[in-house]
């Protein structure tokens, strides 16, 4: 395999790590950027964002929000980094001068989501309340994915949604002049449709409702009630699924809000990353500061903590509405646990980098209620299962369940994981070569760029051995 260094190169193989050690700055939370970016553009004046997600979904969102008529300029200064720093620390500064609730203007061309389901629904909901039309398509994982489920709750506001087959994109949305306030019970638990349907109802005379059988990520709730909007919770309601309760809320529509300083913390999904690496490579002892430590964000870390894993958290406090901490993850041996299917929702990006702690572990590791994985950027319960396999690993995946069983890779003849435009698959396998003597290349790694611009500089800078390499010299 020829190793390269030009950026051309799209895919990377993993090889055993040295003890990984440090302190490192994992780039913004991209749920919480989009928002940002959104919340800004709605806004009356002046939001100053900063630890901003420069990855290729957060940066799509903007340029959206800018067709739609928001000021939007990312403050230059001489030697900044892309890194997601605090301003203290030297990071970059994004500008946003909103319209005002309703203020939106008409896109001039197709807006494109790229890979970003959340845009594309953050976006649909936004849309469905504009008395104009504007279509919107994203790359071919985004264009497989289903739209049916904003789509059927944002009709009953009064807003049309033209489709291809399976409510799948490009779709035209055109938007009503006066949107209903809705009351929607939603049969999955998913920030996505909870969040267009409460943007929608932003812009809606009255009260919006939207109940969950399960509470999904809470961060519009908690950017809206930065911006001073009227949000009101019910948690712990009778009726939920697999041994959850429902959870409500509502938002008072029509508030005039202004713009105000947004600090984003660092994304926990991305540490996901870099903690799951520090517990399977001998001696790695990492320091992650500002990571979002938001209850329903940490269920990996809760699991992880149960299969035995070490780590302390610090300097615990609130950064724009979000609990935000400094973590220290050391090398620790991890044992199989059963992973309830209730905490699903707190850890729906993070069952790919638990199976591969899995297969590192020791014992079996059970994880259910993983259908939502079957809908993410490729079907991840397909892609863990058969990718961990072809490592030499014994890992089943059922309806909506995945088992796991330890022991590590097998073999030491180096393999190839497709990706199919999904950034967690391809980070997953990276960190699953850092373990053991059989390099796993994945074939895209460009798609890692979604969420995690740098992952490959980072984690070569705290001991990871990955190289780029071209396709045509994949094993
Ligand atoms: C997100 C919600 C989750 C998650 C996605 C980001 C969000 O999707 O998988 O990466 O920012 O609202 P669902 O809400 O569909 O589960």
């Amino acid at each position: 395999m020829n190793a390269i260094t030009s950026s051309a190169a799209s895919a990377a193989v993993s090889s055993k790590a040295r003890a990984l050690t440090g302190r490192a700055i994992v780039p913004g939370d991209k749920s919480i950027s989009h928002r940002a970016l959104i919340m800004g553009g709605l806004a009356v004046g002046e939001t100053t964002i900063t630890g901003l997600l420069l990855g290729e979904d957060v940066l799509r969102t903007a340029t959206v929000m800018a067709a739609l008529g928001a000021k939007i300029e990312e403050t230059q200064q001489p030697g900044d980094k892309h890194d997601g720093r605090l301003p203290t620390e030297g990071g970059r500064v994004w500008r946003v001068w909103g319209r005002g609730v309703g203020g939106l203007s008409e896109p001039a061309d197709v807006l494109d989501m790229g890979n970003s389901g959340t845009g594309a629904r953050l976006i649909a909901g936004l849309l469905s309340a504009y008395p104009f039309t504007s279509f919107m398509t994203g790359d071919a994982s985004l264009r497989g994915r289903p739209m049916d489920r904003v789509i059927k709750p944002l009709s009953q506001t009064g807003a049309t949604f033209t489709c291809r087959s399976k409510g799948r994109l490009p779709m035209a949305v055109t938007g009503t002049p006066l949107p209903m306030p809705l009351t929607y019970e939603s049969p999955i638990a998913s920030a996505q449709v909870k969040s267009a349907i409460l943007l929608a109802g932003l812009h809606a005379q009255g009260i919006t409702t939207v109940i969950e059988p399960a509470a999904s990520r809470d961060h519009t709730e908690r950017m809206f009630r930065h911006f001073g909007v009227d949000v009101r919770v019910e948690t712990g309601l009778a009726g939920g699924e697999a041994g959850s309760s429902r959870y409500k809320v509502e938002v008072v529509g029509q508030p005039e809000i202004t713009g105000r300083p947004i600090n984003v913390p660092a994304d926990p999904s991305s540490a996901a990353f870099l903690v799951v690496s520090a517990l399977l490579v001998p001696g790695s002892h990492l320091i992650l500061p500002n990571i979002g430590i938001n209850p329903l964000r940490v269920g990996l870390f809760q699991t992880l903590e149960e299969m035995g894993a070490n780590i302390a958290y610090t300097n615990r406090r609130e950064e724009a509405g979000e609990p935000v901490a400094d973590l220290e993850v050391k090398y620790s041996a991890l044992k199989g646990v059963k992973v309830p299917a209730h905490r699903a929702p707190s850890m729906i990006d993070e069952y790919p980098i638990l199976a591969i702690a899995a297969a590192c572990a020791e014992g079996e590791t059970h994880m259910a209620g993983l259908a939502e994985l079957k809908v993410k950027e490729s079907d991840r319960l397909s892609a863990m299962a058969n990718g961990l396999a072809a490592c030499g690993v014994s890992a089943t995946a059922g309806a909506d369940s995945l088992t796991v069983r330890g022991g590590g890779p097998k073999g030491n003849t180096p393999i190839t994981i497709p990706v199919n435009l999904d950034h967690r698959i391809a980070m997953s396998f990276l960190v699953l070569g850092m373990t053991g003597d059989r390099p796993i290349a994945v074939d895209d790694a460009s798609a890692i760029n979604t969420s995690f611009p740098d992952f490959i500089g980072l984690m070569n800078g705290l001991g990871a051995n990955i190289e780029a390499v071209h396709q045509r010299d994949l094993p």
